[in-house]
């Protein structure tokens, strides 16, 4: 590799390293432990959960999305292992914060008996089990997926906080803490991919053809249409909110279409512009349902 990429992966990597002394944050602090109850002496039942049930759901499915990080961490340091060393070591930083989001939304379920924690436990065995499969074939293409990953994340999770705050401060906090290290995640991933394409325009192509095949993580779940229609309509999450918060303000930063590019690349970019179009209007058929029930009620 000839040029600055490998420095500004550095930079991004030291800088990643500079801002996470000071966001880093222990779950312990964060869980309500008064309201734990043995649930041998006092069985789950329905009806205990302290959330209105889409706002739970909601936390769930985010929990799930994270639950496959041993799968993650696995599929990229296979995919990484010639990458410069900022990427390699990112990658061993970003599992040990990533590892207690899981965690922290999982035990704060259980904690406050917002569903039932038989049927959860067997849900995130299945899912796990299931595993996941690294999107791209190589590091560029899978960082344009993991910046796409990142930005949805911190936007569920931010949209999700502001719906749960009434229901409960203790969660808003939870989801509001997650959602700073998905921030510096998506910082270094932008940044990264950024480097790339400074240093060669034509990489365009790659990130025209995977923002097509974006889903979040976890689309293999149970019942994850059911989920995502329930986060879209009651968690603050969804198509518009993926369109305008994430992709849009992604290809601006990333100024997809001002690039000089080959003309091969320009058809991928043509292609590109083409779907966008397409989720511009199903964006728009999501709103006005929105609308409509708003109104109803
Ligand atoms: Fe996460
Ligand atoms: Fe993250």
């Amino acid at each position: 590799m000839t040029s600055g990429v490998p420095q500004a992966l550095d930079q991004l990597y030291h800088r990643h390293l500079t801002l996470t002394e000071h966001t880093d944050w222990a779950y312990h602090r964060l869980l309500p432990w008064d309201r734990g109850r043995d649930f041998g002496q006092a069985p789950w039942e329905p009806g205990q959960g302290t959330l209105p049930p889409d706002v739970a759901l909601a936390v769930e499915t985010a929990m799930l999305t994270e639950v496959n990080l041993p799968w993650f961490t696995a599929g990229l340091v296979r995919l990484m292992h010639n990458a410069p060393d900022a990427l390699r070591q990112f990658v061993h930083t970003w599992t040990a914060e990533e590892d207690r989001h899981a965690r922290v939304l999982e035990t704060y379920l259980v904690l406050s008996r917002n569903g039932d924690p038989d049927a959860r436990c067997r849900l995130v065995h299945g899912v796990v089990r299931e595993g996941w499969v690294v999107p791209g074939d190589s590091p560029f293409a899978v960082m344009v997926y993991t910046t796409l990953q990142e930005l949805a994340t911190r936007v569920f999770y931010l949209n999700l906080a502001q719906v749960a705050r009434e229901a409960d401060p203790v969660l808003d906090r939870i989801l509001k803490t997650i959602a700073k290290d998905e921030t510096l995640h998506f910082a270094f991933y932008r940044g990264a991919v950024g480097a790339y394409l400074d240093d060669d325009p034509e990489k365009i192509g790659t990130v025209c053809d995977i923002v097509p095949l974006f889903t979040m993580p976890g689309a293999g779940m149970p019942d994850f249409g059911h989920r995502m229609r329930s986060a879209s309509d009651h968690g603050g999450y969804g198509l518009p909110e993926f369109l305008r918060q994430v992709i849009r303000p992604l290809l601006r930063d990333w100024g997809l279409f001002d690039h000089q590019v080959s003309s091969a690349v320009e058809a991928r970019r043509q292609a590109l512009a083409e779907y966008l179009v397409r989720l511009e209007r199903a964006a728009g058929r999501v709103e006005a349902r929105r609308l409509s029930r708003a109104e109803r009620i």
